[in-house]
């Protein structure tokens, strides 16, 4: 009786160190992971400036995740007629001028203009419940960013993916803020 229970409890270890391996999603650091979800779910495509290749547009590894560039001007468009009409506009993904005004990625990186001094629970909050600058008031994310999927991203993987961006090389850049309607000017 005693040695059963002995032994369901060595299982129970040995599941528990099992089950803490794959925490990291079979990658060897909680980092690795989070660069891994990073990559797997597009962000980049957003959050990275693109450079022009041979290829067509590729990201411009320099500026990984460092969001739309400051100085970098937005699609030059009818905005009224955009609204009107429906339509969305691009760049090169960082900035989107759409029914909903103009959105501007953000900075991700890990430094102070990104998310340098955020806490965790800022970041998870923001992908959880779209809250800009992961604060409790802090108004509602905008188009494209896909937040409503992302939330049901698990909190270890939300963990991870920050775990990563706080790793990342600090690049300052301080994103321009949102812009509403062209038409609710008027
Ligand atoms: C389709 C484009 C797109 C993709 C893909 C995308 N984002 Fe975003 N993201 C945006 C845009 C645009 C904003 C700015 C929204 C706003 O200002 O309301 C944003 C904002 C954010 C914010 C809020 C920043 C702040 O200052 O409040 C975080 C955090 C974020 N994204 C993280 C991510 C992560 C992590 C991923 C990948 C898992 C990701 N995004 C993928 C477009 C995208």
């Amino acid at each position: 009786m005693f040695s059963q229970c002995t032994q369901k409890h060595d299982e129970n270890q040995t599941g528990q160190s099992i089950s803490q391996k794959s925490d990291f999603g079979g990658y060897e650091s909680q980092v690795k992971w989070g660069e891994h979800l990073v990559t797997i779910a597009g962000c980049n495509d957003c959050h990275t400036p693109k450079k022009m290749t041979a290829h067509g547009p590729d990201l411009d590894s320099a500026l990984l995740l460092s969001g739309h560039q400051s100085q970098m001007p937005v699609p030059d468009v009818s905005r009224e007629e955009m609204e009107s009409k429906g339509l969305v506009v691009t760049n090169d993904l960082t900035s989107w001028v759409g029914p909903w005004g103009i959105s501007f990625s953000a900075n991700l990186t890990s430094d102070p203009t990104g998310i340098g001094n955020w806490e965790e629970s800022n970041f998870i909050r923001a992908l959880k419940e779209g809250k800009y600058k992961g604060q409790e008031t802090g108004r509602t994310l905008l188009p494209p960013m896909p937040w409503t999927m992302y939330k049901y991203m698990s909190d270890d993987e939300m963990k991870a993916i920050f775990a990563y961006l706080k790793s990342t090389k600090p690049i300052s850049n301080v994103v321009p803020q949102a812009e509403p309607p062209a038409v609710a000017h008027n």
